[in-house]
């Protein structure tokens, strides 16, 4: 019999629907040194979490964050919540000895973030963050590659993340759904919400990032709030693009918004090294395009691997050659990874310690959209 991994889930929206089912199938389709339960769901309304507890198959329920964090029953403290909730969370959870995973951005400002490292390492439990990107097999394959040499010297990293739903003036800022809206909730805009996934992917295939250059806008200066029915300002910042040099010597370019008609979650990235070039795309993420520039000159171009077969990653845990996974198969891995981590001991990546250096990279950017001057992420 495999040990027991209790789980106690802090939020059940988005992101605790995509880990809970990322918990439940793990142990399916990995062989996992520990037995993931679904524990304790915790969330405000107990009418809610209940019926969300008998949904997806959590033993029981709490409407305090507090009690799930002190129950002797509890060894894993998962923190599905809005962003102003996760530093509280995460400090306390440390304290109590918890195994802590927490979605991104870590902390609202570095602060926050810093704190939250700090109490995991002094704690000493093992810790992730949910930059689940990473574990799409494509990604995970481009990583690869990269770290066999055979891009060879990296010129170019370009990246965006686009989005379209904030764009009616008449949309609400604040509460459930829509705390995004509402900086002292979400810590930033897009540059937090969805950069973030793009500079962690960055920094995990390109290297640490120098410096940055960025402008950042907010296009509606005005909304209702949806907890005080006032008409407040906006805070948040609506669309981000940064210039980067890596340390490496290349040079990025990223954007973000929520204003680009026509996109839902348009995450792309291309690299561009001296031998070859890889692009992918969240739209049609179970393909990597590749162009070798060792390819035969007559048969030289851009080849669009389908990531189905045994030999790509993680593709030899779920079916046959030529059937493709999803976007909640990246949640499934992280857990997998994280729970093969703990049964050796190792740290599971992107620790605390690695999305506070993404925080950092945040920071500059909202710093140098003030400043209109360059700025040094603070180095971890
Ligand atoms: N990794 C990703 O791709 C990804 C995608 C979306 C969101 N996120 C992150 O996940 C987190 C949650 O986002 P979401 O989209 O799931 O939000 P959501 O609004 O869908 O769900 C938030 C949940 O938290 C609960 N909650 C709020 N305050 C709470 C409290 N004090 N105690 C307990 N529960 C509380 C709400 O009831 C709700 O169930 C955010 O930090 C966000 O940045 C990450």
């Amino acid at each position: 019999m495999k040990k027991k991994l209790n789980i106690g889930m802090i939020g059940y929206g988005f992101m605790g629907r995509t880990h809970s089912n990322a918990f439940s199938k793990a142990p399916h389709f990995f062989d996992l040194p520990y037995e993931p339960v679904l524990k304790t769901v915790c969330a405000r309304n107990a009418d809610k979490a209940q019926a969300f507890a008998s949904q997806w198959g959590y033993e029981n329920i709490a409407t305090d964050w507090r009690e799930v964090v002190e129950s002797p029953d509890i060894d894993l403290i998962d923190i599905a919540s809005p962003n102003d909730t996760h530093y509280e969370i995460a400090v306390a959870a440390a304290k109590a000895g918890k195994i802590v995973m927490c979605e991104k951005p870590l902390g609202r400002n570095p602060g926050e973030s810093e704190a939250m490292t700090a109490a995991v390492e002094a704690a000493g439990v093992p810790n992730m963050v949910w930059y689940n990107y990473r574990r799409t097999p494509a990604v995970t394959l481009a990583k690869q590659l990269i770290d066999e040499g055979r891009l060879g010297r990296i010129f170019h990293y370009r990246t965006v993340f686009l989005q379209d739903w904030t764009i009616s003036a008449d949309l609400p800022q604040g509460g459930a759904g829509l705390w995004r809206l509402d900086s002292s909730v979400s810590g930033s805009g897009v540059t937090g919400d969805l950069l973030a996934h793009n500079i962690d992917t960055a920094m995990w295939l390109n290297g640490q990032i120098d410096e940055v250059t960025a402008m950042t806008e907010t296009f509606i200066k005005s909304r209702t709030h949806t907890l005080t029915g006032e008409v407040t300002p906006v805070t948040i910042d609506d669309a981000s693009l940064f210039l980067a040099r890596f340390s490496n010597g290349s040079l990025a370019t990223f954007e973000a918004t929520r204003y680009a008609r026509g996109h839902k979650a348009l995450y792309t990235f291309e690299i561009n090294g001296e031998k070859a070039s890889i692009k992918w795309d969240l739209h049609d993420l179970h393909r990597l395009e590749y162009f070798d520039y060792a390819d035969e000159g007559k048969l030289r171009g851009w080849k669009s691997i389908h990531i189905t077969d045994g030999d790509h990653p993680y593709m030899k845990n779920w079916w046959v050659p030529g059937l493709q996974i999803g976007y909640e198969h990246t949640f499934v891995h992280q857990a997998a990874d994280f729970i093969n981590a703990l049964g050796a001991g190792t740290p599971a990546s992107p620790t605390f310690r690695e999305a506070l250096a993404t925080d950092y990279v945040t920071d500059a950017v909202l710093r140098s959209a003030k400043s209109r001057q360059w700025e040094q992420p603070k180095k971890v």
